[in-house]
Formats: structure tokens, C-alpha cells, sequence
């Protein structure tokens, strides 16, 4: 009499159970009616415009924007790219509803917005906008690990439109944004000085504004310019995370004027990012003032800022800058109301545009240079406790450059222009000062000691630059200073307190998996022979081959071993697989592997044995990863009237885990 377990090939037979498999999530939309007649299959024929990428609250999302010939319910449809079929989205492709409203009426049209949640990291996604019928272009873009060092990269006064000739500025932001993204392709934010355009109104600027492909590929962290504040088009174009649009945060104290302003916030891996709206500063205008952002940035500061390891500020009106805004009135307010407040917050940088001419600062402690030793244009810079550094964007499409400024004579107070001792044409606050009339964006490499800031030229006397092509002077020499080459680089090194900080990284644990083998080679469990009990029954005894079951997956789900046995046959005799028990065993403890009960022969009870599906092992939800080998003790008893012979049977085995 014998007894085989499953009818597989000898040898290791591994069965796999995907680890951390997901839940499919399906959400397609039905079609909307257009509200004009037709009949509710009909597809929307809204013609969907100016689609571009933002951040949202942290690494795992985005928010995409953008306008809508009709009012109709729209949604972000969203897949991983290897989930194409022949470049179509799969049926289970996770969609995200859209929201918006009627633009102003000077533009027309609706604008909607949609937040992509649940990102997963190192991942290529491709999605698309408008509803079922009537879909844009699909776009894609990639998540990559979700800790650690990373890039991103800052663009100054794009301000499309202010050369006069809307294709030669968009030409120009169209090059700085490919040269910038092909030398670092896994940047992963573009982040905005702002002023997009020169008239906030004008669609056909934001037109070219976002014409650029990039725009859809990687996420964006608009700004707020001086030229955008003055409609409600900047807030329809760009929907941002974490948004405080309280009246004290708009230069005129009304948010439902047309004007844009608010303040938000985002943290992005271990960077936590305040964006606020530098328009208002004025509170005779009727916002809250530089008062009402130094209350924001603290509050996020204070709630956020230990999730980050770095703060980064961000808005349009710099403060500390190389050109001729550095002498307006608000700056000079902006240098006594802001520096303490950011140095006693623990900013480490703020990035700002406006002056459309790079710089950037001497570590800066409230409102001062923090070392008086600190030498123009050091290479590293240890901004010591309090010491902020301070970068001003150049322009990024070419479209209006500033000349650099001489120090005056309003002396070096933290208002003032005064000059740099050490470097008298330089203004006092400002380490280097950059103007070539060639287009540049600001590199900012992440790490975790350090964030490395280099100023890059995009671009070269040559077209795309508008106002050199409309005959400003142009200073760059091509042969020296080819695109790609590098104006300013500066390793900030970042105060550590007194004590020592001590890091360790964690890498990501392998997403781990569930299986189980037949231990050792698969042999014929073969019990022998029957030994006979008075002629009333049989028995025989055996222990199966054992099973190793092996779970490495974070989850800590649960998992179950079972088995089930069909007749015992020999020809056309046979007896039923319910008189064989078991007694299951964990011989070797791991994976919160315990025992299952025994189970009896029918012969004993007269119930359905190991025909049935009757547990080996199990683990609950929590149990601790690892290998277990589990065994169970056969217990066969048959009926005396059994007939001789040599009998087979199949033990099946499953796992089951969630
Ligand atoms: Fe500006």
C-alpha cells in the first residue's frame, strides 16, 4: 500500500504567490452627456488644452491641470507604462475625477484639476485627461525612490511675452526646458521663480507658456509672479498642494477678485518647500503683508519641518539680488522683515526671480553675513546656525534680462545696497553675480549632508534669445562657455548643531514573496504494508515529504497550508482517501509557522479524514518573515473487507496568502 503525494515533476517545485499584490482598482467613468441633447453614450467633444504636471503634497502624487472647452465632468486616467496594450490603456486603468470651474470670463472655458494619489516608487506612469470617448494625448512621466538624494531644477522669469515676441520667448523656454531636462534626466521637479507670462490675462501667452512637453513630464512647482497676480488665470493653470488662500495671503486681500496670490507648501523627499505669494507685501493694499507670510511659513515650519531634512523657500521678489529690483523700495522692506524670521526657522535656502540676472548670496544670518571671513564666490560654504543662503534665477527663456547694479550709498545695513568690502562692485550680501544676457537655470542637487547649487547656462548669444535678437547685448563667448557650461557652483554645507548627527541609510527591503516547496527530493511516501488488527481493520503509518514554506513579504500577511487526498486505487479497486489522518508538525519553527489539528481516520469517526481540504499550517496576519518546514505524521486505518493490493493515492496541497 502506498501513498504519493502530488503528480509532479521530483525535485523542487516552487510555487509562487505575488507579494504585496496589490488590489486592482477600476474606476472608469461612463460618458458624460454634453447637456445639449444628445444621447448619454455620446462622447464629450470638449477640446482640452494647456495640460500640464504640478507637484502635489509629497513624492507619491501629482496634481495635473488644465482648460476645457465645456463644462463637463472630466478625470485623470492613470496606468503604469508597462500596462499598455499596444499603447492603449488597460481596462483597469485607476481614473481620478477631475474638479474645476468657469474660467474668468475674459478666457472663456472651464479649467479642471485632478490629484493623482498612491504613486508607487521607481515606476513609469502614462495618463491622460478628458473622459471616455474624448481623451488627450497620453503623457507619461516616472516616480523614482521615494527617500534620498535626488535633483530638482529652478527656472527664473520665463515671463512669456516680455520681449514683445511671443514665439521668440516661447522658443527660448521651449530650449532651456529640453537642454535642462536632456543634461539631467532624472531631475524630478521643475521648480518655477515665477512670472510664467507678462500679462496675466493673456491666454495665448500661457499658450506658450506651457507649450513645452517637459511641462507634462515632470512635475512643476509654480510660483507667482509680479505679472501673474493680476488675474485669476495663474490659479486656473495651476492648481498647487496644500494651498492657504486666505485674503491675508493676496495683495489685495480678496480672493475672489480676479487675482491669483496664496501660499502652499509640499514637502518632496526630505525637502519641505514653502511657495508664497511675495505680491503681497503691502498691507495699505489690503493683504495681510510680509507679516501675514512670516505667520505661514512659521506655522508650516513648525508643523512640517521635522518631517524634512532641508527647508526651501520659494518666491517671485527676491530679496538679496544683483540687479536693478535690488534697490526697490520692497525689497529693502522684504530685508527687514524677513531675514531673522527665515534664520531663526532654520531655512537653509530661499530661490526667488524677478531681478532676471543670477546671484547668489553669502550665507546671510538675520539680515548680516553670517561670516565676515566668507570669501565671493567660495566653493563651499558652511552657513553655520542661522546662516541662510539666498539664490536669484536669471531668466530662463531669454525673454528680458536686468543689468547688474552698482552697490550705492545706503550703506551695508540689512535694508540697504551698500558694497561688498571685499568685493566693491558686488553689493554687500551677495557672494556672486552673474549677467551674460544668455538664458541659465539653477541646478540644485539634494543630498543628505549637503545641497550642491550651480547656476547653468541653457542656452548662448545665439537664437532662441529674444532680447539679444531684438539687440541687447550679449557678453557670453560660445567657445568658453557652451550650453550645459557652468556660471556658479557653490557645495552648501548645512549647520549639524553641537552635537554629532549620525545617519544611517535604510535601503528599501526587497518587496519579498510567499512560496513553498516540497523539501528534498519528492519521493513516494510509501507506508508499507498494512499491518492487519484482528481482522477488523488495517493500519498503516508514514510522515509526508516535508514542506519548507518560505515568506518574505512585508506585509506580515497571512498564510495557510492545506491538503486534501483522493481515492486510494489500485486498478479498478479502491477505498476512499477519507480514512487517512494526520497529525500536522512544525519541524522547523519560522515564519509564525504553527501547527494545524489532527485529523482523524473515518475509520475511527467516521468523518471525511484528509478527503477534504484540512489544514497543514498557518500563520496569522504579524507573524515574523522567514522559512519553516512543516511535516505531519499519517495515520491510515482501513476496513478489514479492503481487498488485497498495491494502492496509490494523491495528496494535493495549496497555499493560500493574502
Ligand atoms: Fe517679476
Amino acid at each position: 500500500m502506498r501513498l504519493s503525494t502530488p503528480a509532479q515533476a521530483p525535485g523542487l517545485v516552487r510555487r509562487r504567490v505575488a507579494a504585496g499584490a496589490t488590489a486592482a482598482v477600476l474606476g472608469l467613468a461612463a460618458a458624460v452627456g454634453s447637456g445639449l441633447g444628445t444621447s448619454a453614450s455620446a462622447a464629450d467633444s470638449s477640446t482640452l488644452t494647456g495640460i500640464i504636471l504640478g507637484v502635489g503634497a509629497d513624492e507619491s502624487q501629482r496634481i495635473v491641470n488644465w482648460y476645457s472647452s465645456a463644462d463637463t465632468a472630466q478625470l485623470v486616467q492613470l496606468t503604469p507604462t508597462a500596462s499598455l496594450v499596444n499603447g492603449e490603456f488597460p481596462a483597469n486603468a485607476v481614473t481620478f475625477d477631475a474638479i474645476g470651474g468657469a474660467n474668468i470670463a475674459s478666457s472663456g472655458g472651464f479649467n479642471r484639476h485632478a490629484t493623482i494619489t498612491g504613486l508607487k516608487e521607481g515606476t513609469a506612469y502614462s495618463y491622460r485627461v478628458g473622459s471616455e470617448g474624448n481623451w488627450s494625448p497620453a503623457y507619461s512621466f516616472k516616480t523614482q525612490d521615494f527617500e534620498g538624494d535626488y535633483d530638482f531644477l529652478f527656472f527664473g522669469d520665463p515671463q512669456i511675452g516680455s520681449s514683445g515676441d511671443v514665439p521668440k520667448d516661447q522658443a527660448g523656454w521651449q530650449e532651456t526646458l529640453k537642454v535642462a531636462t536632456a543634461a539631467n534626466p532624472n531631475a524630478e521637479l521643475l521648480v518655477s521663480g515665477g512670472d510664467h507670462v507678462e500679462t496675466a490675462g493673456t491666454e495665448t501667452q500661457w499658450t506658450s507658456f506651457l507649450a513645452p512637453d517637459e511641462l507634462r513630464q515632470v512635475p512643476f512647482a509654480a510660483t507667482i509672479g509680479n505679472h501673474d497676480v493680476g488675474s485669476k488665470a495663474y490659479e486656473q493653470h495651476h492648481f498647487t498642494p496644500n494651498t492657504d488662500r486666505s485674503g491675508a495671503l493676496y495683495a489685495n486681500g480678496n480672493p475672489s477678485s480676479n487675482t491669483s496670490g496664496g501660499d502652499y507648501w509640499f514637502i518632496y523627499k526630505d525637502v519641505l518647500f514653502i511657495d508664497i505669494n511675495s505680491n503681497s507685501y503691502n498691507t495699505t493694499s489690503g493683504g495681510g503683508g510680509d507679516a501675514a507670510h512670516v505667520a505661514y511659513i512659521t506655522d508650516v515650519v513648525n508643523k512640517h519641518g521635522a518631517k524634512a531634512k532641508w527647508k526651501v523657500l520659494v518666491f517671485h521678489h527676491a530679496m538679496y539680488s544683483p540687479a536693478s529690483h535690488a534697490k526697490d523700495s520692497d525689497a529693502k522692506v522684504r530685508r527687514v522683515d524677513f531675514p531673522t524670521v527665515f534664520s531663526n526657522l532654520g531655512i537653509d535656502m530661499v530661490m526667488a526671480g524677478h531681478d532676471h540676472a543670477y546671484s547668489r548670496s553669502y550665507a546671510i544670518k538675520n539680515g548680516a553675513k553670517a561670516n565676515p571671513d566668507e570669501q565671493p564666490g567660495a566653493a563651499d560654504v558652511y552657513p553655520g546656525p542661522g546662516g541662510v543662503i539666498y539664490v536669484t534665477g536669471n531668466s530662463a527663456s531669454g525673454s528680458k534680462y536686468y543689468d547688474i547694479t552698482k552697490p550705492d550709498s545706503s550703506a551695508s545695513s540689512g535694508a540697504g545696497n551698500g558694497a561688498d568690502p571685499l568685493n566693491p562692485d558686488s553689493f554687500w550680501y551677495n557672494s556672486v553675480q552673474n549677467q551674460e544676457h544668455v538664458r541659465s537655470y539653477v541646478k540644485v542637487q539634494v543630498r543628505n549632508d549637503k545641497l550642491v547649487v550651480e547656476n547653468v547656462r541653457s542656452g548662448t548669444c545665439a537664437a532662441p534669445n529674444a532680447s539679444v535678437e531684438k539687440g541687447s547685448w550679449c557678453y557670453n563667448t560660445p567657445a568658453d562657455q557652451p550650453v550645459g557650461s557652468i556660471v556658479d557652483k557653490v557645495t552648501v554645507h548645512p549647520y549639524q548643531g553641537n552635537g554629532q548627527n549620525i545617519q544611517v541609510n535604510v535601503p528599501n527591503a526587497a518587496p519579498g514573496e510567499f512560496g513553498w516547496t516540497i523539501d528534498g527530493y519528492n519521493g513516494l511516501v510509501d507506508l508499507g504494508t498494512a499491518e492487519e488488527h484482528n481482522g477488523d481493520y488495517f493500519s498503516a503509518t508514514g510522515q509526508i515529504n516535508p514542506i519548507v514554506v518560505s515568506d518574505s513579504r512585508r506585509s506580515l500577511a497571512p498564510w495557510s497550508i492545506s491538503a486534501s487526498v483522493g481515492d486510494f486505487r489500485d486498478g479498478d479497486k479502491s477505498f476512499s482517501g477519507a480514512y487517512l489522518g494526520w497529525t500536522p508538525k512544525v519541524l522547523e519553527v519560522g515564519a509564525g509557522a504553527q501547527a494545524s489539528g489532527s485529523v482523524s481516520s473515518a475509520y475511527d469517526d467516521n468523518g471525511a479524514g484528509l478527503s477534504v481540504s484540512r489544514g497543514l499550517g498557518w500563520a496569522t496576519q504579524g507573524h515574523p518573515r522567514g522559512t519553516a518546514k512543516l511535516g505531519a505524521d499519517l495515520d491510515l486505518k482501513i476496513p478489514g473487507s479492503v481487498e488485497k493490493g498495491s494502492y496509490r493515492a494523491t495528496l494535493t496541497i495549496t497555499a493560500l496568502s493574502s
